[in-house]
């Protein structure tokens, strides 16, 4: 007879708490759960696992490249950022629990209708695949969604039931499929994040109530742009390089180019990310509804700051659904900083 005491189960995986149990867990301490959010927030993990699977094999099956057309953004839109927009509106419209999803790949918002009518409760907006520029040299790329219920004494799932600002988002969250596949979510109630184990096929809870450095020594910008930043943005540069003991500067450069690994590395390391206004981009390159809101929830619950330099980025008002927005993310201080050069409070000495 075996021991279970003394008997080696081969691996350790047993000791991890799955995506699904920890959503049900969450699920059961709400009182009038009806279980419809858990499932939704399941019908995204299945797309990001299929996502995952398409990811992993890229080089090997004919998914790099362009589709040939441009997106509403006015970018090149590639093989990868179609597949993935695809598998996410499949798995949305078959959950059943949503009811309009917008996404940065599709002009318009697409209205999910089962048997002619808006079933489901909540508006999914996402990127389905940020970074993609860098998907064929092998750099994490990921998927951001934001969460949102769909307004009270709404009949319809309308654009203007979309166009809600940040602060009403009810759950938002990215996948980085990286050196390892991670879901990183927040419904409120604090950030959690749950590795990929490939061979089981499930997300384990591996990074648990996820708190962000209030300070730390990295800086992600693209520089390349800094003829056209403003005048404060620029002096602050010039501070970040600046040596000094106390406040361990200067600060190394990190710049991916892959919002949502930048955004990943600072969350667990302390760090800003900045995306700016430009001559390019005057409005700043980043999408409001796609990039800026939720991962200025996520980084709030973790005790970081988000802010286009002035405003909180939750507390914008959307005026439309692909609407850019500066962006100043991170280490709570290190973005005080940042909006204090903006601002003209603070000066180099
Ligand atoms: P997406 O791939 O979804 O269009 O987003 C690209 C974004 C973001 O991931 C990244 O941080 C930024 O574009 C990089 O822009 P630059 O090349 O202008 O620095
Ligand atoms: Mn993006
Ligand atoms: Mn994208």
């Amino acid at each position: 007879m075996i021991d279970t005491n003394t008997a080696s189960t081969g691996n350790d995986l047993g000791r991890f708490k799955t995506l699904e149990q920890f959503i049900i867990e969450r699920q059961e301490s709400l009182p009038h759960s009806t279980g419809a959010f858990s499932r939704l927030l399941r019908d995204i993990s299945v797309a990001a696992k299929i996502v995952n699977h398409d990811m992993r094999r890229a080089g090997l099956v004919d998914i790099y490249g362009n589709t040939g057309e441009i997106n509403v953004q006015g970018e090149v839109q590639k093989k990868m950022d179609a597949l993935a927009h695809k598998e996410f509106v499949r798995a949305l419209k078959r959950g059943g629990e949503c009811c309009l999803i917008g996404s940065e790949e599709h002009a318009e918002a697409i209205p999910i209708r089962t048997n002619g009518d808006s079933s489901g409760k909540y508006i999914v907006l996402l990127d389905p695949l940020d970074g993609s520029s860098n998907i064929e040299v092998n750099v994490s790329v990921g998927t951001i969604f934001s969460i949102y219920r769909l307004p009270e004494g709404a009949t319809e799932a309308t654009l203007e039931a979309a166009l809600q600002p940040g602060v009403d988002q009810i759950g938002a969250g990215y996948v980085v499929y990286g050196s390892s596949t991670m879901l990183v979510y927040t419904t409120g109630h604090g950030v959690n994040g749950f590795t990929l184990d490939p061979s089981i096929g499930e997300f384990l809870l591996s990074h648990p109530n996820i708190r962000t450095p209030k300070t730390g020594k990295m800086y992600a910008i693209n520089e390349g742009n800094y003829n056209s930043f403003e005048r404060g943005l620029k002096k602050y540069i010039k501070w970040v390089q600046r040596k000094d003991e106390a406040t361990g500067r200067p600060y190394k450069t990190r710049y991916i180019g892959s919002f949502v690994s930048d955004f990943h590395r600072n969350l667990l390391k302390g760090g800003i990310y900045i995306y700016p206004a430009t001559e390019s981009s005057p409005e700043g390159k980043l999408r409001l509804m796609y990039e800026a809101n939720p991962m200025a929830f996520i980084v709030e619950q973790a005790g970081g700051v988000a802010t286009d330099g002035r405003t909180p980025i939750l507390r914008k008002k959307p005026r439309e659904l692909h609407q850019r927005t500066p962006l100043y993310i991170g280490s709570a201080e290190m973005v005080r900083v940042a909006e204090e050069f903006l601002q003209g409070k603070r000066d180099l000495d």
